[in-house]
């Protein structure tokens, strides 16, 4: 499974497609930072500050459809990685 970054001019200028093998159980915001996407997370993942939103541009249908705000999601509140997704940096 993968997940496609959009490029951004400051956190993924050329944009980078990461993969992984299964469920992943930390959120996207860690996972992204553990990818040396270094994606804001002002309040360390509390889900107060809203720094590491992201826009789902694929694969939110996969997902649970009260879990996401029309494809606008928190990424340190995102879950459960199982499909392949498209998302840009806000
Ligand atoms: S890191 Fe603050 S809301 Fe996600």
């Amino acid at each position: 499974m993968k997940i496609i970054i959009l490029p951004h001019k400051k956190f993924c200028r050329y944009g980078k497609i990461l993969k992984f093998n299964k469920l992943y159980k930390k959120n996207l915001c860690d996972f992204l930072l553990n990818n040396n996407i270094n994606i804001n997370n002002n309040c360390g993942g509390f889900g107060r500050c809203v720094s590491c939103s992201v826009f789902i541009n694929e694969g939110f249908s996969f997902f649970e459809i009260n879990y996401l705000k029309l494809n606008y999601t928190l990424s340190c509140q995102f879950y459960d990685l199982n499909c392949n997704i498209i998302i840009s940096i806000l």
